[in-house]
């Protein structure tokens, strides 16, 4: 198989320039150990409880890892960076909320950081900080994020910015074109989340799984409303990209409404079972059109390569004057 080498190979000791995303939920050891295999780099996101955290280190086996937190959320646990590096991971990465607490804890573990941000403002702090690499995240992305940069137009931003520092495409990325593109852009590799969650090892459930199989990214939307009805820790600046169902049907543009009878509805929402994707919210990212099966991890990683070469190589003339 061709490779594709850049700086965040260079940088990491990888074969390929892709990582999958942190995905709390979604991205377990197993996950980790199929796309570590593959020859890129697995990140699991096992939230901040010891015994999972522990757990998800045991499942990625033998292969390479990073753990990713959420970092608002590690800010109530902040013990939990320490469970993470006791495993030795091969790098922490960041993502929603300042991480500036935790950049010497992390390198002076000889770990490598890496901050995922939605703004060229969040890249330059998180370079002043010392990132190792920086995942330029657009609001295309599945699951949390900014929701003013898309991807076309904040990855170049962040790589002009941060340079030399390596820099990582995400959001609406699901197969080699998107590789390709983001290659063009300045970007140093991928970080892959929906492809990924829609692959045999992810965490989810059959059901959930299979929805991301049929549905298209034109029915997904941005919004608060899942976090008001389950999580309402969430900062405002970021919304979540989910695929429409009923839940959202009855409060997207009704937040204001929603926001009067929040608890109540709370108690109803976190009743419903999670495989009832009808009712909970199934994160997808705009990548969804690009999705049509469940296979594994590792085919996902060669796909992605065999094409982006391909769209390389092939996807155009370059005509000499
Ligand atoms: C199911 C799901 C869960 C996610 N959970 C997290 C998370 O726990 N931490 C995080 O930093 N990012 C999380 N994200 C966002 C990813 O880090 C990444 O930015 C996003 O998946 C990239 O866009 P894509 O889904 O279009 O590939 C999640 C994404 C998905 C799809």
């Amino acid at each position: 198989m061709p490779r594709i080498e850049t700086a965040l190979t260079r940088l990491l000791g990888i074969e390929h320039p892709i990582l999958n995303a942190p995905m709390l939920g979604a991205a377990g050891g197993a996950l980790a150990n199929a796309v570590s295999h593959a020859g890129a780099l697995g990140i699991i996101a096992p939230g901040l409880d010891p015994t999972a955290i522990r757990r998800e280190v045991t499942a990625t086996g033998n292969a390479r890892f990073a753990i990713g937190f959420i970092t608002w959320q590690l800010h109530r646990n902040p013990a939990a960076l320490d469970v993470a590096l006791e495993a030795r991971p091969q790098a922490i990465m960041l993502s929603f909320g300042d991480a500036s607490p935790y950049y010497s804890r992390v390198k002076a573990a000889g770990t490598k950081i890496i901050c995922q941000v939605q703004t060229r403002a969040m890249a330059l702090a998180a370079a002043e900080a010392g990132a190792d690499i920086i995942v330029a995240q657009g609001r295309e992305a599945g699951g949390h994020g900014g929701a003013v940069r898309g991807t076309l137009g904040l990855v170049p931003a962040v790589v002009d910015a941060v340079a030399p520092i390596s820099v990582v495409a995400a959001g609406g990325i699901a197969d080699g074109r998107g590789l390709a593109a983001a290659l063009a852009l300045g970007a140093a590799g991928v970080s892959i989340g929906t492809r990924f969650v829609a692959t045999r090892e992810s965490l989810w459930s059959e059901a959930r799984k299979s929805v991301l199989g049929t549905a298209g990214a034109d029915q997904t939307l941005q919004a608060r409303l899942f976090d008001t009805l389950n999580d309402p820790g969430w900062p405002l600046e970021f919304p979540a990209r989910f695929i429409r169902n009923e839940t959202s049907d009855r409060w997207y543009g009704k937040e204001a409404e929603l926001a009067e009878v929040a608890e109540a509805e709370r108690a109803n929402y976190t009743a419903i079972p999670a495989d009832d994707v009808k009712r909970r919210m199934v994160i997808a990212g705009e990548g969804l059109d690009l999705i049509r099966d469940i296979p594994s991890a590792r085919e996902v990683v060669e796909r992605v390569i065999a094409e982006a070469v391909s769209t390389l190589r092939h996807g155009f003339t370059l005509v000499q004057t």
